[in-house]
Parts: C-alpha cells; sequence; structure tokens
C-alpha cells in the first residue's frame, strides 16, 4: 500500500526548515506541505495561550489540505502545543521534543546533559521532563540537566550571521554555564540553532555532542509512517509546497541558505489567523 497524500510541516517562520531538511533526506519519496508562520514569528517569545491558539490555527489550514500527518518542526510550538494539537488533529502528531531527548540520553557519557532553547521552550521544563522520563525508562541514574535560554540566536541564524565574530561572543556568554557544569551532550532544542553549529561546536569542544532534534524528529516521521502503513513508496516526483503568512518573496530570500538547490520556489501566502480556535 502506498499513501502518496503530503506530510503536513509548521513552524512559526524559517527554522522548521531545519526539520524540513532532515524530513526530505529520511523520507525523500514522501511530499511535503510547509507553513511559516512568519508574520506572527517569533513564538519563543509568546505566552503559553498565544502559542497554542497559532499551532491550533496552523493545523486547521494543514488540515485542508489533506496531510495524512502534522509535523511540529518547532520546539516552543512542540512544548506548549503539541497535547492540544494530538487530542483535535484527525492525524498522527510528531512532535521534536522527545526524539531530541531520546538521542540526548543515548548520547550522553557522563550524565551531564545541556539543554540550549528559546526562553519559551524552556521556561515550560517540557524539555528537562522529556530527558528526565527518557533517563527513567533507560535505567540511567544520575543525570544532571543543565538549560540556557538564547534567544539572540534566532536573530543571529535569521540574519545569516552562522560564522561571525559576534555570534562567537554570544555564544561563548551563553554557553559558559553549560561548560563550567561539565556537560558532554548539548540538545539544540531550537530550530534555528543547527544554523550556528559549527560556532556552538568551536565554542563547546570536540568533546561535546550537539544533538540537533530535526534529525532525531526525521527518523520518527520514518519510524510513524511505516508503522502506521501511509509511507509514500516509489513516489519519484514529491511536491515540494511552501506557504507563508508574510512576504512570500521574503521567506524565499531568508529560506534559501536553509535548504539549498534553488529551494524554496513557488511560495504561496497565506494567513492562518482566520480560523476561529477555542482553547
Ligand atoms: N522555531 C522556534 C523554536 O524552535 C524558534 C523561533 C521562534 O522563537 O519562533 O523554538
Amino acid at each position: 500500500m502506498t499513501d502518496n497524500r503530503p506530510i503536513g510541516v509548521f513552524d512559526s517562520g524559517i527554522g522548521g526548515l531545519t526539520v524540513l531538511r532532515e524530513i526530505w533526506n529520511s523520507v525523500p519519496d514522501e511530499s511535503t506541505i510547509y507553513f511559516g508562520d512568519n508574520s506572527r514569528a517569533p513564538y519563543g517569545t509568546k505566552s503559553r495561550s498565544t502559542v497554542i491558539r497559532y499551532s491550533l490555527q496552523n493545523l486547521r489550514f494543514l488540515e485542508t489540505k489533506d496531510v495524512k500527518m502534522i509535523v511540529i518542526a518547532c520546539n516552543t510550538a512542540s512544548a506548549y502545543a503539541y497535547e492540544e494539537l494530538k487530542k483535535r488533529a484527525d492525524v498522527p502528531v510528531v512532535e521534536v521534543v522527545t526524539p531530541g531527548a531520546d538521542v540526548a540520553c543515548r548520547s550522553t557519557r557522563n550524565g551531564k546533559i545541556g539543554i540550549i532553547a528559546t526562553k519559551g521552550t524552556i521556561s515550560t521544563g517540557v524539555y528537562k521532563k522529556a530527558v528526565e522520563k527518557r533517563a527513567e525508562e533507560l535505567g540511567m541514574n544520575d543525570i544532571g540537566i543543565f538549560q540556557q535560554a538564547c534567544p539572540l540566536f534566532v536573530s543571529l541564524a535569521e540574519e545569516g550571521w552562522w560564522d561571525k565574530e559576534v555570534t562567537r561572543l554570544t555564544a561563548e556568554e551563553y554557553l559558559k554555564p553549560l561548560k563550567e557544569a561539565g556537560v558532554d551532550t548539548l540538545v539544540m532544542a531550537c530550530t534555528h540553532y543547527p544554523l550556528l553549529s559549527g560556532v556552538i561546536k568551536e565554542v563547546m569542544g570536540d568533546n561535546v555532542v550537539l544533538v540537533n532534534t530535526g534529525e532525531a524528529t526525521a527518523q520518527v516521521v520514518k519510524d510513524l509512517l511505516r508503522y502506521e502503513g501511509t509511507a509514500s513508496e516509489g513516489n519519484s516526483h514529491p511536491v515540494r509546497e511552501f506557504y507563508t503568512s508574510d512576504e512570500p518573496e521574503l521567506f524565499e530570500q531568508v529560506a534559501a541558505p536553509f535548504l539549498g538547490e534553488g529551494l524554496p520556489s513557488g511560495t504561496k501566502h497565506f494567513t492562518t489567523d482566520k480560523y476561529e480556535v477555542s482553547i
């Protein structure tokens, strides 16, 4: 059986493209529809109720596209809104927190795990709980979790300043407590951070494992498609559509370095704020 319906992916803006890229790598035959809520980004500084409302509206939009699965390619939306989306969606919903927590637990050697994310994600404590839960399942004792919000990283990534001195200095400042704590594994729990992984690696040192939650999530997508029997097999022309709630041209300019190969193209404009949702 083959199911050629697309996978719906959404993020507050362009950061989720780092997850989308990993999904393409992991399941290249799958069609995808990406929605970037650029006009309402960032989510990382918004309240819980706002992020839940935005996420439910994005879900409604993707459901109109007859998607077979929804991927919340945003850590903040995953942290705040996953439970609500899971309850209300007609199709399976994948979030980015649990896969990252799993990889972190399996990567650490000294049990000291760092988590860097937006202020919103850190304030929910969702990542910390997910790592603790996974560690317990794996029978790991003495886990130390060290969290750090790195809000400026989002702007630096969007600016394309992936390898600038200002980025290095900012990273040194944010990451200092995690280095001092001796973490050997660092979860990049924000979609934008993998773009700064060169600088983050330089600051943390070669012995620290950086966890890219997009990669871990793409594996979950692959496994779930198989499990549900909804994989699209032998589809040599997967469709890759893009929508943004801001200017398509601007979206494509900022998004291009995330995806390469002349993508994204043909981006359409759509705002999801017209959907009435109750929370
Ligand atoms: N996509 C967000 C996340 O992963 C980062 C950008 C934002 O704050 O909207 O948390």
